[in-house]
C-alpha cells in the first residue's frame, strides 16, 4: 500500500485563483446549496466518520461537491479522472481547504495511476467514480479494501458500461449506484450539458464558424442527441452515424441525415465522437476526409479517434493552436485533432455548464448520504432510488420558481383504477 500523504498538486500559490473560480460556480448551484443547508440543520454532520474517495474531473464545479462533502463531515481523498481536465488552481484551493487531493494538469499515465493509489491510501468506505477506474483498481489490486467499502456511485455512461460488465461476470463486490441512469442526470447532463459544452469547446478552440458546416455526430445516445441538436441550432448541416437501427431511425426522424462512417468521412467538416466505443474514426476514414477536417471526441476515453492511425499516416505533425494538433498527410491534406482526442469539453473547455452539473452532483451527494446512512443495498450495479432522483428535480424546479400542477383526488383515483 502507498504511504498516506496529505496532498500532491502542481502549485499551492494558485489557491486564491481556484477559490475565486469555486465561488463563481457555487453561486450557480442552488440545488447543492439547498441540500447542504437542509443536511446541516441544527449543526448536524451526516457524513462524519466516513472517508470518500472521489475520482472526478477536478474543476470548479467538482470542487464545490468535494467542499460540500467535507462540510458535511467526511474526510475527502480526490484524484483527477482525466489529466487534461484537472485544473491546477482548483487542486490548490482544495488542498488549502483540507481535501487530500492528488492531481495536476498534464499528468502522464503512470502519474495518473500513482495518484489513484495515493487517493486509495486513505482507505475510503465510499467511492465516487467517473469512468470506473477507481472501482476497477480496487477489484484488481486492492481486494483487501473491499470489506470496508459500503458502496459508491458512478456518473458516466462509460463507467456504467464497465460496471455492468464486471457485474455480469459476478465480480462487482460492493453496491454501485448508477447515477448516470438517474433521470436528473442523463436527461440534462448528457443531453444539454454535453450539447452545450462540446460546442463551446470547439468554438473557443478553433475560432471557426459552425453555421453552414457539415457536422458528423458519431453516436446518437443522449449525449449524441444533445451534440446534434445544438449543432443544428447553430446552423450546421448535421449527419449522424449509428450502429443501432432504433437510434438511427430516431436521428432520421429528428431530421438528420444518417449514414455509415465511410460515407460520413467524405462529407464531414467537423466530426464529434460520442459513442463510448473504441476506434470509431480509423485509417480508412481519415484517408477519405477533406483537407481541414476537425476531429473532436466527447466520449469518456481517448480511444474513439484512433490517434496511432493518424500519427502513422501523417508526414508532419504540429500544433496549429492551443489544443489543436494538426496531422499533415503526404497529399497535403490536414486533419486537426482537438484536446489530444480526450473529452474535448473538458480538455479544451470548462466542462458542462454549472447549473447542469449542479443537478448531477446533487444526485451524487444524495447517493453518498444514502450510502452513509447505512441504507440497505445489494452488491452490484444498482439503480438510484427514485425518491432521491425526485428530490433533485423538485429542488431544481423550486429554485427556478416553477410551480407544479397537483393531482386532484379524483385524478389519483382514476390512475389507480384498472376498471376504467
Ligand atoms: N465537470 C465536472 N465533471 C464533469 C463531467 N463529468 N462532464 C462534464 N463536465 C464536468
Amino acid at each position: 500500500m502507498t504511504e498516506r500523504e496529505d496532498y500532491k498538486v502542481a502549485d499551492m500559490s494558485l489557491a486564491a485563483e481556484g477559490q475565486v473560480r469555486m465561488d463563481w460556480a457555487w453561486q450557480h448551484m442552488p440545488v447543492m446549496r439547498l441540500i447542504r443547508e437542509r443536511e446541516t440543520e441544527g449543526g448536524r454532520l451526516p457524513l462524519k466518520g466516513h472517508t470518500i474517495a472521489c475520482c472526478l474531473h477536478l474543476e470548479a464545479k467538482t470542487a464545490c461537491l468535494l467542499r460540500t462533502l467535507k462540510d458535511l463531515g467526511a474526510t475527502i481523498a480526490a484524484s483527477g479522472s482525466n489529466p487534461l481536465s484537472t485544473q491546477d488552481p482548483i487542486c490548490a484551493a482544495l488542498a488549502d481547504y483540507g481535501v487530500h487531493v492528488f492531481s495536476w494538469h498534464g499528468m502522464n499515465a503512470a502519474e495518473y495511476n500513482e495518484n489513484l493509489e495515493r487517493m486509495l491510501a486513505w482507505e475510503p468506505d465510499i467511492i465516487i467514480d467517473d469512468g470506473c477506474d477507481t472501482v476497477a483498481m480496487i477489484h484488481d489490486k486492492h481486494e483487501d479494501m473491499i470489506p470496508k467499502i459500503l458502496g459508491g456511485c458512478e456518473e458516466t455512461t462509460t463507467g456504467i458500461k464497465r460496471l455492468a460488465a464486471m457485474d455480469a461476470e459476478g465480480l462487482l463486490k460492493f453496491p454501485m449506484l448508477a447515477v448516470n441512469d438517474a433521470m436528473s442526470k442523463y436527461l440534462f447532463d448528457n443531453r444539454y450539458g454535453t450539447g452545450q459544452s462540446v460546442w463551446d469547446a470547439i468554438m473557443r478552440t478553433t475560432n471557426c464558424v459552425i453555421a453552414g458546416k457539415t457536422v458528423v455526430v458519431c453516436g446518437y445516445g443522449w449525449c449524441g442527441k444533445g451534440v446534434a441538436s445544438r449543432a443544428d441550432g447553430l446552423g450546421a448541416k448535421v449527419a449522424v452515424t449509428e450502429v443501432s437501427p432504433h437510434r438511427a431511425l430516431e436521428a432520421h426522424m429528428d431530421g438528420y441525415r444518417v449514414m455509415d462512417m465511410l460515407q460520413a468521412s467524405e462529407v464531414g467538416e467537423i466530426f464529434v465522437t460520442v459513442t463510448g466505443n473504441t476506434r470509431v474514426i480509423r485509417r480508412e476514414h481519415c484517408e477519405r476526409m477533406k483537407d481541414g477536417a476537425i476531429l473532436a471526441n466527447a466520449g469518456h476515453f481517448d480511444v474513439e479517434v484512433c490517434i496511432p492511425d493518424l500519427a502513422d499516416m501523417a508526414v508532419k505533425t504540429y500544433d496549429s493552436r492551443k489544443n489543436i494538433r494538426t496531422y499533415e498527410m503526404a497529399d497535403g491534406r490536414r486533419i486537426h485533432l482537438l484536446g489530444e482526442g480526450r473529452l474535448a469539453n473538458l480538455a479544451a473547455g470548462d466542462g458542462h455548464p454549472i447549473e447542469i452539473m449542479d443537478m448531477s452532483f446533487a444526485t451524487q451527494l444524495l447517493c453518498a448520504l444514502h450510502i452513509a446512512k447505512g441504507s440497505e443495498m445489494k452488491k452490484g450495479l444498482q439503480v438510484v432510488p427514485a425518491f432521491l432522483d425526485d428530490i433533485v428535480a423538485r429542488y431544481k424546479t423550486e429554485s427556478l420558481g416553477i410551480r407544479l400542477e397537483k393531482l386532484t383526488q379524483e385524478q389519483e383515483r382514476y390512475l389507480r383504477d384498472w376498471r376504467g
